[in-house]
């Protein structure tokens, strides 16, 4: 997930330290390439930029030394175009008059970028960020103020983005810089001298704890003494009074949730719309949806989290596109199915960091047979990317906390997409509903889950019960309680329970029973083989009567069909895991003995 940041003086000076103090402040959010932009008071522009970490780009461009009286600064985590010099930003107009940068997805910049190159402006790049200079170029090249050609450019920008964007017309007097929030953060701050804005707090906070928050829809220009904020829809004055933030940076990094954990959880309606913008709008997904639709044998391959989300996607991909896929934990796959093999199968490894060892071996076992490898990872750049024949990214930007969330909703998010572009049984997704409705289930959840949480907390080991789609989501819930509060916890097929497990049943002892639409009168079954033991139900499913008269505690779902339900009833058992670890004291974000990468057999 990109970083940005743009700051304004009174003066030229030294500009360069400033900018790579921002850039770290922003690295949390994950990037493979850097790139600064200084504009001196003549208005000549100084950009550098590479492929790299801050500091290693920074000893070879020694952006240090650069010096201006405006200044830009990007960290790319590259979605659109691989990283690269090229696809790095900032980017320039055609004549080097504009500069600019954004983060977040400009989803139709594929037709954008065709009528710019007709237009006969020159575009350098694959990435989606130079469209938003194009497009302003395009307004200002008819003779708009850039202000007003930013407003209009913002029109033709699709997706959720922020923008900063300046030009070296000082003589038209606009020496200023100019941002737009839609859809993406974007925070501004008050310094004596100077303004600033950026995606984040954090790189703001070393400058000034003056704020303004931007809301969607709105720009703000930036001027040494002055920032004005606009409607972008008809360019009216916003009156808003400046915030002073008085926490201090660690808060300011949590985006003043307790721990990344949190935060990770409730950026999930956020981070699964921009998957789904971003995969609306790839030209990869084609090439994948070839692959998948024409295997011989069709194979989802990962370990822990990853693993629970290959079963729910070939769960999704047996039920709705009637293509047989099998999930299977990597170190199993390399023994047992990469052996045999052939050039018409494919393979999907899934990964959020791309360099789990066990999948990598996988991956190297599968070469020598021929067969068709694709990769499904968060982070850029990494080892499975690289090794990929194709690859999407989850586009969640960096997940910090050890336990995965936004990048398993993710990963269960993009199989879903793919298997309703291969659909052959049942309606079409309304794709822009979703996000939505993640956040309505996440709100809707919280007090259920928090009582889950207390009712749980006092056992040391339990059961999370699913069946058909859900029992990928038990087993993910089983372990996010595992990793993060250190209790036993198993997830299983709940009629399996009956087979032996039964026995652990005793007055109170609570299960979890995970459930979508289709399956509650199943459910009902193994519900009562445990009530009828003196066991205390808690289900997590949509409204359904008949369960509800059969369970002691009920964490609702938003009325919602098989399929998302199955989504959604993740995020309960995040918050179930989150409030429990709280509850004993342990922080979620770094659990004993666990590592975020395991790079070891
Ligand atoms: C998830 O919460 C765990 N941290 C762990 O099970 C993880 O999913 C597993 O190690 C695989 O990691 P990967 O997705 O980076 O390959």
């Amino acid at each position: 997930m990109c970083g940005i940041f743009g700051i304004v003086k009174e003066h030229e000076g030294p500009l360069g330290e400033t900018l790579v103090g921002a850039a770290r402040r922003l690295a949390y959010r994950g990037y493979d390439s850097v790139g600064c932009a200084t504009i001196d008071e003549s208005g000549k522009i100084d950009l550098r930029k590479d492929v790299g970490k801050i500091d290693e780009v920074n000893e070879r461009l020694n952006f240090s030394e650069m010096r201006g009286q405006r200044g830009i600064v990007q960290l790319r985590w590259a979605t659109f175009g691989s990283p690269s010099y090229d696809n790095a930003q900032p980017h320039l107009d055609s004549d080097g008059d504009l500069v600019g940068v954004h983060n977040g997805n400009i989803v139709n910049h594929v037709s954008l970028r065709d009528g710019f190159i007709a237009e006969g402006m020159t575009v350098r790049s694959a990435n989606d960020g130079e469209s938003i200079v194009h497009a302003v170029e395009h307004y200002v090249d008819r003779g708009d103020t850039m202000l007003d050609a930013i407003r209009a450019a913002a029109q033709d920008l699709q997706g959720d983005y922020a923008l900063i964007i300046a030009s070296n017309d000082v003589a038209g007097g606009d020496g200023a810089l100019h941002a737009v929030k839609s859809g993406s953060g974007l925070v501004v701050g008050i310094a004596d001298g100077a303004t600033c804005v950026s995606s984040d707090l954090p790189s703001i906070l070393p400058i000034t704890n003056r704020i303004i928050r931007l809301q969607d829809g709105e720009m703000v220009s930036l001027w040494h003494d002055r920032v004005e904020l606009r409607r972008l829809s008809d360019g009216e004055i916003i009156e808003r009074e400046t915030e002073v933030f008085t926490e201090g940076m660690d808060a300011a990094e949590k985006g003043g949730y307790a721990h990344f954990m949190e935060k990770e959880i409730h950026e999930q309606p956020k981070a699964a719309a921009e998957l789904i913008h971003w995969l609306s709008a790839s030209p990869f997904v084609p090439q994948f949806l070839d692959s998948l639709s024409s295997a011989k044998h069709l194979y989802f391959v990962g370990c822990g989290t990853s693993y629970h989300a290959c079963m729910i996607g070939a769960a999704y991909f047996n039920r709705i596109s009637g293509i047989p896929a099998i999930p299977v934990l990597a170190p199993q796959f390399t023994e047992t199915l990469a052996p045999i093999l052939s050039p018409d199968d494919t393979v999907v490894f899934v990964s959020q960091s791309g360099e789990t060892k066990d999948v990598l071996n996988a991956l190297k076992a599968v070469r020598p047979t021929g067969a068709k490898v694709l990769g499904v990872l968060n982070v850029i750049g990494s080892a499975l990317m690289h090794l990929s024949d194709h690859y999407l990214p989850l586009a969640c930007g960096y997940e910090i906390s050890v336990p995965a969330t936004k990048t398993f909703l993710n990963q269960v998010v993009l199989f879903l997409y793919l298997a309703d572009k291969l659909r052959v049984h049942g309606q079409k997704i309304d794709w822009n509903a979703i996000p939505d409705i993640i956040e309505q289930t996440l709100v809707s959840t919280k007090e259920g889950a928090r009582e889950a949480a207390s009712i749980l907390n006092p056992y040391d080991e339990m059961y999370y019960l699913g069946y058909g789609l859900t029992l990928g989501v038990a087993m993910e819930g089983a372990l996010k309680l595992k990793e993060i509060t250190y209790a036993h916890c198993e997830g299983m097929l709940s009629s399996e329970f009956k087979h032996g497990p039964l026995s652990a049943v005793q007055d109170g002892y609570p299960i979890l029973f995970v459930t979508a639409p289709n399956d509650a009168a199943m459910m009902v079954n193994h519900i009562n083989e445990v009530a009828c033991r003196g066991g205390h139900p808690i289900a997590i499913a949509c409204e359904d009567g008949l369960l509800r008269k059969h369970v002691s505690e009920y964490i609702s779902l938003p009325d919602v069909d098989q399929e998302i339900a199955t989504l959604l009833a993740v995020l309960p058992l995040q918050l179930i895991s989150y409030y429990m670890s709280i509850e004993r004291g342990i922080d979620p974000d770094f659990p004993r003995n666990l590592s975020k990468t395991l790079t070891v057999d």
